[in-house]
């Protein structure tokens, strides 16, 4: 069969986007970014994007449309070898274990979307009522209406499923992001959170708060995770991949700045007196305990049935943002397995999708409900649960080393000259341009190099419980 493609070069971008812009962008960055020196630290990030995420997402991109196969069909085509074939398999086997708890995750924020809008934000709010949601059977139900649109959607394929939903959900996502930080600016004690996002702090950028940013903008972009090669896979020769790229990269900046702006001051206008330190690092205690009680004191203002509209309206845009991601990362295997086995979409969709599955309701037994998931091994001297166990190996561990071992790949044994004459198909600039110098370059020494100190360094602090650096 022909394999399938975006219909457009803005297709593309809306899919990848859809797959960056997450609930890093819209929680996560917003969090870190007001902890560790606001404008600083946007400064560092933007700059970690376009100088170390681009040319990564570049390789992907360019991989995934020579060969016109998943990750383990690019790196068996071009490696020729075992070990790269290893290194394909872990390019398939780390999304698939990634969606796992990107899939429980989009289905709390689901639970919160559909409790928001039945009008139960004083349930919200209540102190112990995220512990208890996830712990409930109801969950079961929310789980199975998000892996039913997801897999809706997936079944569609690449132009009637993926780049539709991406083409109908990111456009809705933009608008209604921004007509929330417009409503947000209209609150009392708005401005001294835009002040607090907005003012650098420099004196704030230790090498921890660097090592997180560019975490953060890594695993934003959705790199490493096979993502972009796949959805490369699908791109029109014609296409501009640098132009497209740095699109992408551009949006998902944009959106985590918008949702700086959209966050901070709703914090401030609820406590203006609030000391930032106080905020919990994760974002899923923001998302989860923190919000709910913010769109409850807004019932004060705008009653209860505003309220309740505007959490609704933000849990959906979160919920939004989530799916787009999610439906990326399972269409990695769903891809590798039709095209290395040709069996049809639907059923690797059916066989993926039981495993998916029983391994998510595994995760959602692990807080608390059954011993064995919840306490399931123990290392750097933390009991760690089942979920606990999937973020640190793949998403925490696994992600720099594949990111590592791509650019080596790319660079020494798909070779420079065939790299390049990839990305100058549908764009003729490149050649001899200085983008090229600088991708092939970084590409080739340093940004492996950033990314194995991170992976060792990493291993070193979640599994042996000593940091290396700071
Ligand atoms: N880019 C996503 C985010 O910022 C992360 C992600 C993408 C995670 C795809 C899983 C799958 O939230």
């Amino acid at each position: 069969m022909k394999r399938e493609q975006f219909s457009s070069s803005l297709g593309f971008v809306l899919a990848a986007a859809g797959s960056a812009v997450g609930i890093g962008n819209l929680v996560a960055f917003p969090v870190m970014a007001s902890k560790n020196g606001g404008a600083a630290f946007l400064i560092m990030y933007t700059f970690f994007v376009f100088f170390i995420c681009l040319p990564v997402m570049l390789a992907e991109m360019s991989l995934g449309r020579h060969t016109r196969q998943n990750p383990l069909g690019a790196y068996t085509e071009i490696g020729q070898n075992r070990a790269w074939r290893t290194v394909g398999w872990m390019s398939v086997i780390t999304p698939f274990m990634i969606g796992v708890f990107y899939l429980v995750i989009t289905v709390w924020i689901f639970g919160y979307l559909a409790k928001s809008v039945m009008g139960q934000l004083t349930e919200l709010a209540a102190p112990d009522s995220f512990g208890s949601f996830i712990n409930s059977n109801e969950l079961f139900v929310y789980m199975a209406i998000v892996i039913g649109l997801t897999f809706a959607i997936l079944q569609g394929g690449v132009k009637q499923g993926i780049e539709k939903a991406a083409r109908v959900l990111m456009p809705m996502l933009f608008v209604m992001l921004i007509a929330l930080v417009i409503y947000v600016f209209t609150l009392e004690n708005a401005m001294l959170g835009v002040k607090f996002f907005l003012i650098p702090e420099f004196d704030k950028l230790t090498g921890k708060v660097l090592n997180g940013a560019l975490a953060q903008a890594f695993f934003s972009l959705s790199l490493a995770m096979g993502i972009l090669i796949t959805y490369g896979s699908y791109i029109q020769k014609n296409n501009n991949i640098v132009h497209a790229g740095k699109m992408v990269a551009g949006l998902s900046v944009l959106v985590a700045c918008c949702s700086g702006l959209l966050i901070l001051p709703a914090v401030f206008s609820f406590n203006p007196d609030i000391q930032l330190s106080t905020l919990s690092e994760s974002s899923i205690s923001m998302i989860f305990t923190f919000l709910p009680k913010i769109f409850l004191a807004m019932q004060a203002d705008i009653g209860y049935f505003g309220a309740s509209f505007i959490a609704g309206f933000f849990f959906l845009l979160v919920f939004f943002a989530a799916l787009t991601s999610l439906v990326s990362i399972i269409e990695v295997p769903v891809c590798s397995l039709m095209d290395q086995k040709g069996v049809s979409r639907r059923t690797a969709l059916f066989s993926l999708g039981a495993a998916m599955i029983a391994l998510a309701v595994i995760c959602a037994l692990s807080f608390g409900r059954v011993e064995l998931f919840s306490n399931l091994l123990s290392y750097g001297g933390i009991n760690k649960s089942f979920f606990d166990v999937v973020y640190d190996i793949f998403y925490e561990t696994i992600l720099p080393l594949n990111g590592l071992l791509l650019c080596l790949f790319v660079i020494y044994r798909w070779k420079k000259h065939n790299f390049d004459a990839e990305i100058s198909q549908g764009n003729d600039t490149f050649a001899g341009s200085f983008l090229q110098k600088y991708v092939n370059f970084s590409l080739g020494t340093f940004i492996p190099f950033i990314l194995a100190v991170i992976f060792v360094n990493t291993v070193a602090t979640i599994f042996f419980g000593k940091n290396l650096l700071f």
